[in-house]
């Protein structure tokens, strides 16, 4: 199983001899499925060779505060950006008193103080640095600010003592990274989500379809699982891997999408709307592939149901969100379907100008009935969980 299916795991190593356990760490959590970049402190290196990174990563690795600099100075923030979670493993008792204290000398440290996301550190020193007070109350301060502490482990150290201070193995890195992602908020739930785009026949060969990618969908999927959630998603035709132990239907056209959909929906909780169905299709599909002619041809669409909205108008239905890609006038649109389409919840968003469909980034507005909030542009996994959270939120007050 892919635990770590689309992740982005930013992996700070700073100057302890654990550091060579870092390397195998790389390995096991590409292996689940992660995108992995390393940022290494100078002292790491001298442990270490970058190169070592490098290879098992497959990106490059940075250190120096200018490696990550694309020459407008703001490559540390990019880098920060980029994560979905910061893991510092090995955390030496020197970077963890820096972290403490918010300082930003060299880019790891910079990097932490610029994150508004997840962080979790996997202390490794000698026994005494570990319980010496001073560390003791840096962890303390630390924990208290959210960032995650993971080990350290017990057994023989470096130095020839024995105790408590280790790095936790790999292995057990490896297992404890994809808990970083669960928030619990949507436990017990049962959630039906559809993404991608839907393919309307015109004939054997040709179609009508969308620039959907299914990004945000997939990610809504994998945000919704790692919140609790019993996922099954109905999938137009993407090239993503499934998320983690969702439940995938794959469906070509918006009318074996509906299908799909209300033979699923009874079961669940909750129904997400994501994907960009076709409101048109070929009234007339070919079985055989339509020959050129010598002259124009004119191709008559019929209308496809709508999914949402008949979804929403069950008796007993779930908990609907719904979604509007709009080109202007967006709170008006966004308002005017969640009425309409008699919804709970509509994501809202601009498309065009470097947003919507086929890109990684993404900002959207959550509306409902009496209120709305605004997420700001950041990646599609991180939006998709702080959409999830307010979903859920919303799911609870009703429920
Ligand atoms: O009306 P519009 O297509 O902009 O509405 C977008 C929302 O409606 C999305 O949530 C989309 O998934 C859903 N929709 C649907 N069935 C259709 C058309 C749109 O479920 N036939």
């Amino acid at each position: 199983m892919l635990e770590l299916a689309n992740k982005r795991v930013l992996l700070g190593v700073s100057g302890s001899i654990a550091a060579y356990k870092s390397a195998e760490l790389v390995r096991l959590l590409c292996k689940q499925g992660a995108q992995v970049r390393v940022v290494m402190t100078a002292t790491a290196t001298e442990f270490i060779q970058p190169l070592t990174f490098q290879a098992l990563s497959g990106n490059v690795v940075y250190s120096a505060w200018d490696d990550a600099d694309r020459g407008d100075g703001m490559g540390h923030i990019e880098l920060a950006r980029w994560a979905d979670v910061i893991v510092i493993a090995p955390a030496s008792a020197d970077f963890l008193a820096r972290l403490r204290q918010g300082m930003a000398g060299d880019l790891l440290t910079t990097l932490c103080l610029a994150s508004d996301g997840t962080i979790a550190v996997a202390p490794a020193m000698n026994r005494l640095m570990w319980e010496n007070a001073a560390t003791k109350e840096n962890l303390a301060v630390l924990k208290q600010r959210g960032i995650h502490i993971l080990g350290p482990g017990t057994g023989g150290q470096a130095c020839g003592e024995v105790g408590l201070g280790r790095m936790l193995e790999p292995e057990q890195l490896a297992r404890d990274i994809p808990t970083l992602f669960s928030t619990g908020i949507l436990s017990g739930t049962k959630l039906l989500l559809t993404a991608g785009p839907t393919r309307e026949p015109i004939d054997a060969m040709r179609f009508l379809s969308n620039r959907s990618s299914g990004k945000m969908g997939y990610a809504l999927a994998q945000a919704a699982i790692e919140a609790g959630a019993d996922v099954t998603l109905i999938s137009g035709p993407v090239a993503l891997p499934s998320p983690s132990r969702a439940k995938r239907l794959n469906v070509n056209s918006a009318d074996e999408m509906y299908d799909a959909v209300m033979s699923e929906v009874a079961a669940n909780d909750v129904f997400i709307s994501a994907a960009a169905v076709a409101d048109y299709r070929p009234a007339n599909p070919s079985k055989e592939k339509v020959k050129r002619k010598d002259d124009n041809v004119d191709l008559a669409l019929t209308q496809n149901r709508d999914i949402v909205a008949s979804v929403a108008a069950l008796p007993n239905k779930p908990f609907t969100v719904g979604f509007a890609a709009e080109t202007s006038d967006v709170e008006v649109h966004a308002r005017g379907k969640l009425e309409r389409k008699g919804l709970d919840l509509i994501a809202a968003n601009q498309v065009g100008e470097g947003q919507g469909a086929e890109v990684d980034d993404n900002a959207m507005t959550m509306y409902w009935a009496d209120g709305s909030q605004h997420l700001e542009k950041t990646t599609k996994n991180k939006l998709a969980r702080q959409m999830v959270a307010i979903i859920g939120e919303h799911y609870r007050a009703e429920s």
